[in-house]
Formats: structure tokens, C-alpha cells, sequence
């Protein structure tokens, strides 16, 4: 079998009747539709903007839409919603959830910082709106080092909840930040000896891979960077062949943007529960759901007010030094 996957997607005539009837309703409810590079290939497809989590917000601030489907996870639909609280923001499945935001619940994430009076708070936007609520500035995988790089050098920071982008980011910007101990299960889970056995079978292979990776396999790695990152440093690249190192739904829009590369998605462990790289949590979403949920306008992501006024500041902060 190669290791190469090829992504062409066609959809069904199931599907196909599904896309027209999304985009008849997203015409009738003027609805704009929002996807993570992780999706499945088909809402990629149906989706008026793919990308990473930073242009998602970036989306979501700007549109105009009154309606924002949001194909990703929970804590996406919710910066969206407190990014643009005027909007409806759906969202198709509510449990689409994510092990770094679960990894941090509030009240310990709150006596954590109460220790440590001292420390600006960065947080990584995967986390919920209380914990973002309690942050001074939250940035993504594309915008990490320039937030940090915004605090002076001398101020402690607390950064949570990625202890692996923690880590790559200590080491980026020589900070000495202080950690919070989360993961992500689909970036933990990939198997270091199995990418040096690919590696081997594919010498002309460059390896890239994403910075919530273990540091041991950030250190083998030619490129670090967000989805968006990986995407542009494949198309610019004079290279020809890549190991890939994400969630396996990147590869969808990354092999449209070089039809010609070859890409090869990294290998995980054995024991994982699936045999690729998916988010089992992204993969929640479906076509179905989608269109059921523009159909019936829920669920619905809804922040509180408080919580909203709150995490607003640090989001705001972010998207400023992004543009
Ligand atoms: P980015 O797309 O911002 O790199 O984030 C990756 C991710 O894991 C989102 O859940
Ligand atoms: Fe969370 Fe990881 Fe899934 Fe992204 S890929 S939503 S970080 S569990």
C-alpha cells in the first residue's frame, strides 16, 4: 500500500442534494458558513471560508452575515460568538469539544494565576470563554510568538493551556513561561519511530508538523507552524514531497493548493483509537448535521454576558496585533 493519500473529493448524490439545499437556505437566512482545515473534505467544501483558527476569527469579526455556521469545535463557535455577539452562531454538533479545553477547568485554572499575581496570562485559544475570561491576551499557532513578543521581557507570564506549544514557544522566544499541563490527544499521538522509518523510505521527504506535537518530534521536524503555516510553507517550498504531521484533514486544502506534491500523513502510535491523526471531536460534524442545524438554527452557541464582556478584551487584543 503507499503511504501517499490521494484527496479528490466528489461528493454523493446524497451529499449533492444536501449542498443544494444548504445553499438555498444559506441564501434565505443569509448565513455564512465557516470551516476548520480539519473538517471532513465535504463541508470544506460547502464552506464560504476554510481555515485556520485565526482566520476563523478573523471571519467571524468581519462578515456580515446574520447567521455563522460554524463547522470546527465548541470553543471556536463560542470566540465567534463573543467576537460578534449582534450574529446567531450555530454550531452542528454542541459535544464538537477539544482535549486542550477541557484540560483546563476554571476553578483550578483560576487558583493557579491567584498564585501567581505577577504573571500576564496568555492563552491559547483553545480553551473556553471563562478561561479566556480570566486571560490578558489569547493567541493561536500563527500569532503565539508575536503576542509574546508583545510582553515585556522582564514580566512573568503564565501560558496554558498547551504545555508542547508552551514548550516550542519557551524555546522560540527564550521566555521561561510558566506551563499549564495540557495536550492535544490527536497531536500527542504520533509515533516518532514510525516518522524515522518513513523518513527513511522517503529520503527526499521534508517533515513538517505542527507545534502542539511532542517536543521530540518538533525537534526532527524542517517546519513548526500553525495549519495555515503548513499550507503556505508546502506551496512555497521548492520541495516535493512532505510528511505531514496534523490532524489528516488538512490534507484536503493543502493537495488542492499543489495537486502535483506528494503528501504523506505522519504515522501515530498503534494504541490510538484510530489509526490516522483525526480529531475524533471535529469529526463530530457532519454534512447532515450542518445542513439540520442552518435548517433549525441550533444548537446555538450562546456566551454569557459577563463572561462575554470579559473575554472580549484579551480576544481583542489578539486580533490588534495580528493585522
Ligand atoms: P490552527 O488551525 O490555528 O493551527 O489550530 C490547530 C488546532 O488544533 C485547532 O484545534
Ligand atoms: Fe482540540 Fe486537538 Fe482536536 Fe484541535 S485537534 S480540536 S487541539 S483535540
Amino acid at each position: 500500500m503507499s503511504d501517499q493519500i490521494n484527496i479528490e473529493y466528489k461528493e454523493t448524490e446524497k451529499e449533492a442534494e444536501l449542498f443544494d439545499k444548504i445553499i438555498q437556505l444559506k441564501k434565505e437566512k443569509n448565513a455564512i458558513i465557516l470551516a476548520h482545515f480539519y473538517q471532513e473534505p465535504v463541508i470544506q467544501k460547502i464552506a464560504d471560508f476554510v481555515g485556520d483558527s485565526l482566520g476563523l476569527s478573523q471571519q467571524a469579526e468581519k462578515t456580515e452575515a446574520d447567521v455563522i455556521v460554524f463547522a470546527g469545535v465548541h470553543f471556536m463557535g463560542e470566540t465567534a460568538k463573543i467576537i460578534n455577539p449582534a450574529k446567531k452562531v450555530i454550531i452542528p454538533d454542541l459535544d464538537a469539544s477539544c482535549s486542550l479545553a477541557e484540560s483546563c477547568p476554571t476553578d483550578t485554572f483560576k487558583k493557579f494565576i491567584d498564585q501567581h499575581p505577577d504573571h500576564i496570562v496568555i492563552t491559547y485559544i483553545n480553551c473556553s470563554a471563562e478561561i479566556k475570561a480570566l486571560s490578558d491576551i489569547v493567541c493561536t499557532s500563527s500569532n503565539a510568538e508575536k503576542v509574546i513578543e508583545s510582553v515585556p521581557k522582564d514580566k512573568p507570564i503564565i501560558f496554558a493551556p498547551d504545555k508542547n506549544l508552551g514548550n516550542y514557544l519557551n524555546e522560540k522566544t527564550g521566555r521561561n513561561m510558566l506551563l499549564w499541563d495540557g495536550v492535544c490527544i490527536v497531536h500527542e499521538a504520533f509515533a516518532v519511530d514510525k516518522i524515522i522509518q518513513l523518513y527513511n523510505d522517503h529520503p527526499e521527504a521534508k517533515f513538517i508538523a505542527h507545534p502542539e506535537s511532542n517536543p521530540e518530534i518538533l525537534k526532527i521536524a524542517s517546519y513548526i507552524g500553525s495549519t495555515s503555516g503548513m499550507i503556505n510553507h508546502v506551496k512555497e517550498s521548492p520541495f516535493e514531497q512532505f510528511i505531514v504531521a496534523t490532524e489528516a484533514g488538512i490534507l484536503y486544502q493543502m493537495q488542492k493548493e499543489v495537486p502535483n506534491k506528494t503528501l504523506i500523513p505522519a504515522p501515530v502510535e498503534e494504541d490510538n483509537t484510530c489509526a490516522c491523526s483525526e480529531c475524533a471531536f471535529m469529526k463530530m460534524n457532519t454534512l447532515e448535521k450542518l445542513y439540520l442545524c442552518l435548517k433549525n438554527e441550533s444548537p446555538e452557541i450562546n456566551v454569557p454576558l459577563k463572561i462575554r464582556e470579559e473575554a472580549i478584551i484579551p480576544i481583542k487584543r489578539m486580533l490588534a496585533l495580528s493585522n
